[in-house]
């Protein structure tokens, strides 16, 4: 439950309706049945605060309620901090690991699994053979970077991972009811996050990544020797990676809009109501299909990475 401090007026400026907005705040906060500590002397005054949102009229065309100026940044008594705090460093640490990974250039690929990391692995350095070579790369560039940009760009526009970096990193808002430290706010109207506008290509290239990805599931159905049949822990580890992968697309938002958006009449497409139908219920849980599938393209990696120097054996299921 979020919980809100009362702060003390000392001054105030009554709108025309006999209701100034500091008041109409407090009776809201004693509506809500909330505890209530007071905190002496933080308001000054009702002037308008010079960022942030813009207090809506009373839609009668008078003056719209002027917003009361509070000098602490929020009133929030609850742990706000903590949901930021813990998104910076599960952020902080999948980006250090897969920079990591990217950069060593080795122990992505153990007879019959290949890290999702370096799939699609497509220069003649690469190694295995889950993927036609299509060209010779310098070594020293890590077949890993050629192929990054796609789900790298996947992920940086994605409408929920947007929320929580701007929330986590830039601060713009932290939480809810908790000032943001910027003085403007000009949205993604400018350069450079105009280009977040971009994600609905993104999730197509995404798309092609899934199909590779369940192939290399597919083809981990098989032994050391290339025999088919045969299954492992890496394989339901491959498989599981994938299927979160195809969550996660199939929940975005682009996905939505691709499958229901611009009909007038659903009841004209059948199909399409049917498909929007379920994608929006994946929708709704568009935040845990990201950071499981997340989650599940690190650990495919590390276990791959585990197989291939020979920390662990594959355990054969058969
Ligand atoms: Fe998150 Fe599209 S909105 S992947």
């Amino acid at each position: 439950m979020v919980r809100f401090a009362t702060p003390r007026v000392s001054g105030v400026t009554r709108g025309a309706g006999g209701t100034d907005g500091v008041e109409a705040w407090r009776s809201g906060d004693s509506h809500g049945g909330l505890p209530q500590t007071e905190l002496h002397g933080i308001v000054t005054a009702t002037a308008p605060r010079r960022t942030g949102a813009v207090t809506p009229g009373r839609g009668d065309g008078g003056p719209a309620p002027r917003r009361a100026a509070i000098a602490v940044r929020t009133l929030r008594q609850d742990r706000w901090w903590l949901q930021p705090l813990l998104t910076v460093l599960a952020l902080v640490a999948f980006i250090i690991y897969s920079t990591f990974r990217a950069f060593q250039n080795a122990y992505y690929f153990a007879e019959p699994y290949i890290s999702p990391f370096f799939s699609p692995c497509i220069t003649t350095a690469c190694e295995g053979d889950t993927f036609p070579k299509l060209f010779t790369g310098p070594s020293w560039i890590s077949p890993a970077l050629y192929i990054l940009v796609f789900p790298l760009g996947f992920r940086l526009t994605c409408y929920y991972y947007r929320k929580a970096y701007y929330r986590s990193f830039w601060l713009s808002p932290p939480a809810c009811a908790v000032a943001e430290p910027h003085n403007r706010y000009t949205g993604e109207t400018r350069f450079p996050l105009i280009f977040q506008n971009v994600h609905r290509y993104f999730f197509y290239a995404g798309l092609v990544f899934n199909v590779i990805l369940t192939y290399d599931a597919v083809v981990s159905f098989r032994d050391e020797t290339g025999a088919w049949g045969h299954m492992g822990l890496g394989t339901l580890v491959l498989l599981a990676n994938a299927g979160l992968l195809w969550l996660y697309s199939l929940s975005c938002h682009s996905c939505r809009h691709i499958v229901g958006g611009r009909l007038n009449h659903f009841s004209r497409h059948p199909l399409r109501y049917r498909f929007w139908t379920v994608v929006s219920r994946l929708n709704a849980n568009h935040m845990k299909f990201a950071w499981a599938s997340l989650f599940s393209v690190a650990f495919a990696d590390f276990y791959v990475f585990m197989v291939a120097t020979d920390t662990i054996s594959d355990l054969r299921f058969f």
